[in-house]
């Protein structure tokens, strides 16, 4: 499809991702492999660069993460980064010790700017000689590999950056695709764009255009089903199926009963037959069957545990309905792909398989991926290129169990609709302050939260509402700031907002008579409820 690729080669680090997404925003194609990953099959990729990425061994230990002397001889330009850094130099007969001191956080940086990595020698973007960067490192090069100089130091560090020009090689002890260090995501640009000669023919238009052929051409005449939940994934998917395909694929919806305020109605209005794609859609309205399985459950793994059966069964109900398809499609991501150990070497369990097991019971001869390759943010752009509205692209997100997870204890329909209503306005409330602070001030206020939600404490208490005594729920406020989900603190929202919102949420929806912000970060706490 595309014809430049560089190949990043993952040593286990916490940035890797980080790298990819880096190289992808420099509009150039990137995968990620292990270390494990035969060289042979490197070649044949005929990748335009390769980058090493960081680790969490010493490169001189018995059984640390390697490569072979091999890769810096392909006529390949390699960049290694931090570990990278450290193992290229002592394959090619440097030396790398363990330091006094770990060279940890920002650190001030001086930059020989020769060096095309920093701009010198023709290279586009020219970065300035002073700059900070991001340090994590226990080792260092205390010797540099024959043929290499040393083109950046800084006060603990002889070597933060090395070069070999003749040989396309270049190192980086820091991390530069790390926000932490400004200046990065240049130096990456010079390396792609600059040092393997890449001409930047990696852009969403091009890869809806190219995946909307090769769609048509995998599943000629065949039929598709996909299980489309809303949440943006599955709708890009749909999305470009329904580009490539139309009627061939059939879309199934289903409403369990646990999502937002409206949020049915919103996405049959995008791909049901009164929505602009061509397509198959099937809305399940399986509210009561989640209620009466959920009855009496008030343990938050089984609720999760129940909701996800029962998508199986439902979904399973339908598909028969539909009978034997050629193809199940699948919103599968490229974290996804990593994550399960599939691409690099960082493999994570993750803990939310939202469909998982459905291929399982589903009459179907092959599993179809479209969006495999893409990182979210790419995932994002290809759904605007496609037309889906900005209010599903950028939606925040929501968990599969759905409001399940945000209600304690017992799920009813009564406990749903305070849950939903509360939530609905806390968030017209939150988009309207936005919105507002953008009108006068241009950008978007400091605590703009990353995701934001009412949910629905079990505790009820005393109250008073004119003359009357209550004993109503306590609904909790949630707003966090978070770039990865697995941390996060709470979002400063200006308290005015929030009582707004409180008494909108008190006079508005009938079960309430007290409402709480959550001030916990994660850790200790979590994002959700349960
Ligand atoms: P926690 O609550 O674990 O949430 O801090 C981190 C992120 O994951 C989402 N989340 C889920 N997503 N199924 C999902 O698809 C789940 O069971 C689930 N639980 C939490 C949560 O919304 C947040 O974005």
């Amino acid at each position: 499809m595309n014809k430049e690729l560089v190949v990043v080669i993952d040593f286990g680090g916490q940035y890797n991702q980080l790298v990819a997404r880096r190289v992808r925003e420099c509009n150039v194609y990137c995968e990620i492999y292990s270390y494990k990953t035969d060289l042979e099959k490197i070649k044949a990729m005929q990748p335009k660069g390769i980058i090493l990425t960081g680790g969490p061994s010493s490169c001189y230990e018995e059984n640390a993460a390697t490569c072979s002397k091999e890769l810096f001889e392909l006529g390949i330009p390699v960049l290694g980064l931090c570990y990278g850094a450290q193992l290229m130099s002592l394959v090619l007969g440097g030396k790398v010790e363990r330091a006094e001191n770990r060279e940890y956080g920002k650190t001030q940086v001086t930059l020989d700017t020769n060096s095309a990595l920093f701009g010198g020698k023709g290279a586009p973007l020219a970065v300035p000689a002073q700059t900070v960067c991001w340090m994590s490192h226990f080792d260092y090069i205390s010797k540099l590999a024959p043929g290499f100089k040393s083109v950046a130091y800084t006060d603990n560090c002889p070597v933060a950056a090395a070069e070999n020009v003749e040989a396309g090689l270049y190192a980086i002890q820091f991390h530069p695709e790390v926000l932490h260090t400004p200046e990065g995501s240049k130096m990456l640009y010079n390396f792609v764009r600059h040092i393997c000669g890449c001409m930047g023919d990696w852009r969403m238009d091009t890869f809806v255009e190219d995946a909307i052929q090769s769609i048509r051409q995998k599943v000629g005449g065949g039929k598709v089903l996909l299980a489309l939940s809303g949440g943006v994934d599955s709708s890009v998917a749909a999305a470009l199926l329904a580009k490539a395909i139309g009627k061939q694929l059939t879309c199934v919806f289903v409403d369990h009963g646990l999502l937002r305020k409206n949020e049915g109605d919103e996405v049959e209005a995008i791909f049901g037959p009164k929505g602009n794609f061509d397509l198959n859609f099937v809305r399940v309205n399986a509210q009561q069957r989640y209620y009466v399985k959920l009855a009496g459950e008030t343990e938050p793994e089984r609720k999760r545990k129940i909701i996800g059966e029962e998508f199986i069964r439902v979904f399973e109900e339908e598909a028969k309905k539909i009978g034997a398809v050629d193809f199940l499609a699948q919103g599968t991501i490229y974290p996804d792909v990593v994550e399960s150990g599939l691409g690099g070497e960082s493999a994570v369990i993750k803990s939310h398989h939202n469909v998982g097991g459905l291929p399982d019971y589903v009459d179907f001869k092959e599993i179809i991926e479209p969006l495999r390759n893409l990182f979210k943010d790419e995932v994002r752009k290809a759904g605007l290129e496609l037309g889906l509205p900005e209010a599903l692209v950028f939606r925040q997100p929501f968990p599969g169990p759905g409001l399940g997870v945000r209600i304690i204890g017992d799920v009813t329909a009564e406990k749903v609709k305070i849950v939903q209503d509360a939530d609905f306005i806390y968030r017209e409330e939150v988009d309207a302050a936005i919105a507002k602070y953008k009108e006068e001030n241009g950008g978007e206020p400091d605590w703009v939260p990353n995701q934001y939600f009412a949910a629905l404490t079990n505790m009820r208490s005393v109250g008073v509402m004119g003359d009357e005594r209550t004993y109503d729920y306590a609904v909790a406020l949630r707003a966090v700031k978070t770039v990865d989900f697995m941390t996060a603190e709470s979002s400063d929202i200006p308290f005015q907002v929030l009582q707004t919102v409180m008494s909108r949420i008190i006079n508005e929806v009938r079960g309430v008579n007290r409402v709480f912000y959550d001030l916990t970060s994660k850790p200790p706490g979590t994002i959700e409820f349960e």
